[in-house]
């Protein structure tokens, strides 16, 4: 069996995988990684092979607090400092300038690293138990959904893996908000649980969303996180109509989202990973509310459409 729950043993187990430079399934709160020691180049090679991921979209190195942000990072200025002591262990990446043992296989060829302390307690007790932090995409095929149960992890990603931490159901069910933090304009990259409003209301300041021209985020492609059935967004669902809404559902191939967007988020990848093995024509999800709050949800049904 590839896929474990998490007991000291099995911790000790996956630990000694990763120092042998293989690849592990790591649950977080937002979706499940594929681990590899940030700072082992082939393991990080192989982990963009196991993901057909192009080799310059950057991986998060992942840490088991705060304080080891300063052996990854060569710059920790006051708005990493704020929006790490509001918002870690959590859903939330800084992107800062790298120190040089980094290796460029992690970051893409950047000179920067983005880099998170996760509050799933498996992912942290897992990077205590490999001895060092850990780079981890999304633990799905390039442009693929993200898993936020272990079952969602497709049969070729699996292959790969040593072996399958199962932390249960991530509670956020959206990947994390990408912050860089690298010069004095604080940019939101790729919008998450963490809002643009809390990031604010940390720093006293107004951020800008969307990487500089001179700084690009590479892996921020306009189709990305998508199922493999073709969705289309729409006001209402007809009772035949296979998909997403927030009413009574009226047949079985359709699912009742909660009406709030934390809710709606957690339960969107399972919901679209359920309709895909309906193997459906079409997914119909019905629009969400356009508001701030619903930012990060309306970011991946964009992207789902292309
Ligand atoms: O919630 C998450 O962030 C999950 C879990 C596993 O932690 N991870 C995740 O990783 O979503 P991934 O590889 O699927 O997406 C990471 C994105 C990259 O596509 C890239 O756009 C951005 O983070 N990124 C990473 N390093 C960067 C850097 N140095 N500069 C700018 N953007 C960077
Ligand atoms: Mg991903």
């Amino acid at each position: 069996m590839k896929v474990v729950f998490p007991t000291m043993d099995t911790l000790h187990e996956a630990g000694e995988a990763l120092r042998r430079g293989e690849l592990v399934g790591m649950p977080t709160e937002t979706v499940y990684g594929i681990a590899a020691i940030a700072t082992n180049p082939t393991a990080v090679l192989n982990t963009f092979a196991l993901k057909k991921r192009p080799a310059d979209n950057p991986l998060i190195v992942h840490l088991a607090s705060a304080q080891d942000a300063l052996t990854v990072v060569a710059e920790w200025p006051d708005t990493a400092d704020a929006l790490a002591n509001a918002f870690w262990p959590g859903p939330m990446t800084l992107v800062l300038p790298k120190r040089p043992h980094v290796p460029s296989e992690t970051t893409g060829g950047l000179d920067t690293v983005a880099i998170r302390v996760p509050s799933h307690p498996v992912a942290r007790a897992l990077i205590r138990s490999a001895g060092s932090p850990l780079s981890a995409p999304s633990a799905n095929s390039f442009m693929h959904l993200s898993p936020t149960r272990a079952e969602h992890i497709e049969d070729s990603i699996l292959d790969g893996l040593a072996l399958v931490l199962d932390g249960g159901p991530c509670e956020v069910g959206l990947e994390s908000t990408v912050i860089d933090c690298t010069d004095g304009t604080v940019r939101v990259l790729r919008p998450g649980h963490i809002t643009r409003a809390q990031i604010e209301a940390v720093l006293g300041f107004e951020v800008v969303e969307g990487h500089s021209t001179v700084r690009k985020s590479p892996g921020m492609y306009p189709r990305h996180y998508a199922p493999s059935t073709t969705t289309r967004l729409v006001k209402s669902l007809a009772p035949t109509d296979v998909g997403l809404t927030f009413e009574s559902p009226a047949n079985e191939s359709q699912i009742q989202m909660p009406a709030d967007p934390n809710g709606y988020a957690s339960a969107l990848y399972a919901a679209l990973h359920q309709m895909d093995t309906l193997t459906p024509a079409e997914i119909l999800i019905v629009e969400p509310p356009i508001s701030p709050e619903w930012q990060a949800v309306w970011d991946r049904l964009r992207k789902m459409l292309g």
